[in-house]
C-alpha cells in the first residue's frame, strides 16, 4: 500500500495519496482509501460532515482538520493555496502523507490538486484515487436520462463567466450554484436572488420557460433520504439555493439529425 510503488522515478522519502470519502457517511468509501487512510504516518481531512470527522479520527489518531483554514470572509484562493501548503509541509517532512476530501477528491477540490501537482513536481511520490462524487449520487437518485443523450457538467460560476457553450439536448449539471460569483464563504450562505436570476435568464435562451429544473442533494446519512426539489426553470430564482445542492437540468427533446448514423442503424 505504499504509494511510491506507483509512481516511476520517485526519490524522496515523504508520499502523498489523495482520496475521497463519498458522500454518504462511511458507506461510499473505496476499500483502497479506506486502507491508506488507516495507514498514513499523517491524515489531513476536509469534509462538511462532523460524523464523518469523528469516524476518520478514529480511524487515524493523526488525523488533523484543514477546516480552520477557512474563515469568512477569507478569499477562497488564499485558503486553497494554504490547505495544499499545509498538506505538503509534511509530505515535505518525510511522512506518508495521507489526505480526505468529501466526494471524490478530484472534483472541483483545487488545494487536492495543487498539492499532487507541486508534490509531484519536487520528486515526491503523489498520486490521486477516485471517490463516489455528488454527480454519482445523482445519477443514482434520479432517473437521468439512460438514452445515451449524454451529459455535461459545469461549475456554475464559470459557466456563467466563461459563457459556456452547451447543448440543451443532453442533460446539465450544474455545482457549486448556491456559490455563484461568490471569492469567498461565509457561514449560511446561499445563492444571491438577483444572480439566480441571471442564471435562470441564461438558461431561459435555451429552455423554455416551463422545462424541469431539480435542486439535488445527497443524503449525508445513510438513514436520510436525498433531497430532490423539483421545479421548473421560470421559478428557480424563487428558489434558495444551498452551497450543497447540484442543480439538474433534463435534456430538451431532440432528434438525431445524422443521416450517415441514421443509415448505420438501418443496416
Ligand atoms: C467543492 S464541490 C465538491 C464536490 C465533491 N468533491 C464531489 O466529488 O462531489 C462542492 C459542490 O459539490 C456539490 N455537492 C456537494 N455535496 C453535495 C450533496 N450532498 N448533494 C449534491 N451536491 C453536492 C454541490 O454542487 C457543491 O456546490
Amino acid at each position: 500500500m505504499n504509494p511510491t510503488r506507483h509512481v516511476a522515478g520517485a526519490a524522496r522519502r515523504g508520499s502523498l495519496i489523495i482520496v475521497g470519502t463519498g458522500i454518504t457517511l462511511v458507506r461510499q468509501i473505496t476499500v483502497e482509501a479506506l486502507e491508506y487512510i488507516q495507514r498514513a504516518e499523517k491524515l489531513f481531512y476536509l469534509v462538511p460532515n462532523p460524523a464523518v470527522a469523528e469516524w476518520l479520527r478514529e480511524l487515524n489518531p493523526s488525523a488533523e482538520s484543514l477546516e480552520n483554514s477557512y474563515s469568512d470572509g477569507r478569499p477562497r484562493h488564499d485558503t486553497y493555496a494554504e490547505i495544499a501548503d499545509r498538506i505538503l509541509k509534511s509530505v515535505r517532512g518525510g511522512l506518508q502523507v495521507c489526505a480526505a476530501f468529501y466526494g471524490h477528491p478530484g472534483v472541483l477540490v483545487q488545494p487536492s490538486r495543487e498539492a499532487l501537482t507541486t508534490a509531484r513536481r519536487e520528486g515526491f511520490a503523489a498520486r490521486m484515487l477516485p471517490g463516489v462524487s455528488a454527480e454519482d449520487c445523482l445519477f443514482a437518485d434520479i432517473s437521468v436520462s439512460s438514452t445515451g443523450r449524454g451529459w455535461q457538467s459545469f461549475e456554475a460560476t464559470d459557466f456563467l463567466a466563461a459563457r459556456r457553450r452547451f447543448d440543451p439536448g443532453s442533460a446539465l449539471i450544474l455545482w457549486q450554484v448556491g456559490l455563484l460569483g461568490e471569492a469567498s464563504v461565509r457561514e449560511g450562505m446561499s445563492c444571491r436572488p438577483e444572480r439566480l436570476r441571471v442564471l435562470t435568464q441564461v438558461l431561459r435562451r435555451h429552455y423554455p420557460g416551463r422545462h424541469p429544473v431539480i435542486l439535488y442533494e445527497a443524503a449525508q446519512f445513510p438513514i436520510c433520504d436525498p433531497t430532490i426539489e423539483r421545479t421548473i426553470l421560470e421559478r428557480l430564482p424563487h428558489k434558495q439555493v444551498l452551497p450543497a445542492m447540484t442543480l439538474y437540468v433534463p435534456p430538451r427533446p431532440s432528434r438525431p439529425t445524422s443521416r450517415v448514423v441514421a443509415r448505420w442503424l438501418a443496416e
